[in-house]
């Protein structure tokens, strides 16, 4: 077992957690989103606030009630998350991206609620490929020293196992963290139990962690205050 963290190791840390998912609309009263329900965002929060951390969410969709202690700025579509992210990452020591972000939005949303026609046969969406946050953040790096930090859910396939598929995206985003999990067969998704990676930049692993959200949460806060010591030297 690892030695006993100090309590407050993220004291006067300022963080921002992505948490939820984005939607995209087609028309008034109609989106393109996804099943993510905040859940591993806010157990980041709240984990993070219990180490002593300054704590953002930036919530995209989520129905769930403020975490104590925690500031959130509520958003609704990839444009909206990456925009106050990015605001808020200027100020931050760490950036943890555990929003599902739709990859794609309409490219065009319609002032009207889109109608049945008698002869046209159902509409064709064209799409457009959102721009990636995570992997701008990474890019850019708003400020000197910051941990950026990404969740990646994974199935694995014929292209490879879930490992295989962490270990390319965590060199293709260049998070300092990425932390991957295998879904499926009804893992992963809900306030259920989930296994994780913890990769580096490479694609090396630095922590592995089973359990709840909130042991997950431990697992990921643990890594970052380990690479935080790593970038102040
Ligand atoms: N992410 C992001 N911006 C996007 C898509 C994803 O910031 N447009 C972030 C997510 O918040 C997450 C990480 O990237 O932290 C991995 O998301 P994932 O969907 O697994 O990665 P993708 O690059 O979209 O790859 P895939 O084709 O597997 O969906
Ligand atoms: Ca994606």
């Amino acid at each position: 077992h690892p030695a006993a963290r100090p309590h407050a190791d993220l004291a006067d840390r300022r963080v921002v957690i992505s948490a939820g998912g984005t939607r995209e609309p087609l028309d008034p009263v109609r989106f393109l989103g996804n099943r993510s329900t905040g859940h591993q965002g806010w157990a980041l929060a709240r984990a993070a606030v219990a180490r002593g951390a300054d704590v953002t969410l930036v919530a995209a969709n989520v129905d769930l009630p403020a975490p104590d202690g925690v500031r959130v700025v509520p958003v609704e579509t990839t444009a909206q998350l990456r925009a106050a992210v990015r605001a808020e990452a200027a100020a931050a020591d760490v950036v943890v991206m555990a929003a599902a972000v739709a990859d794609f939005r309409p490219v065009t949303r319609s002032d009207a609620k889109i109608k049945k026609s008698a002869d046209g046969g159902p509409p064709t969406i064209e799409l457009a490929e959102n721009p990636d946050v995570l992997a701008e953040l990474a890019h850019d790096r708003l400020r000197t020293g910051q941990v950026v930090v990404g969740f990646a859910a994974e199935t694995g396939d014929a292209g490879g196992s879930v490992l295989d598929h962490g270990r390319a995206k965590a060199k293709r985003k260049g998070a300092d963290l990425l932390v991957v999990n295998a879904v499926g067969d009804g893992r992963g998704f809900g306030p259920v139990g989930t296994e994780v990676v913890v990769l580096d930049a490479a694609g090396d692993e630095v922590a592995t962690a089973a359990g709840t959200k909130d042991q997950v949460a431990g697992a990921v806060w643990d890594a970052v205050v380990d690479r935080l010591a790593d970038v102040s030297g």
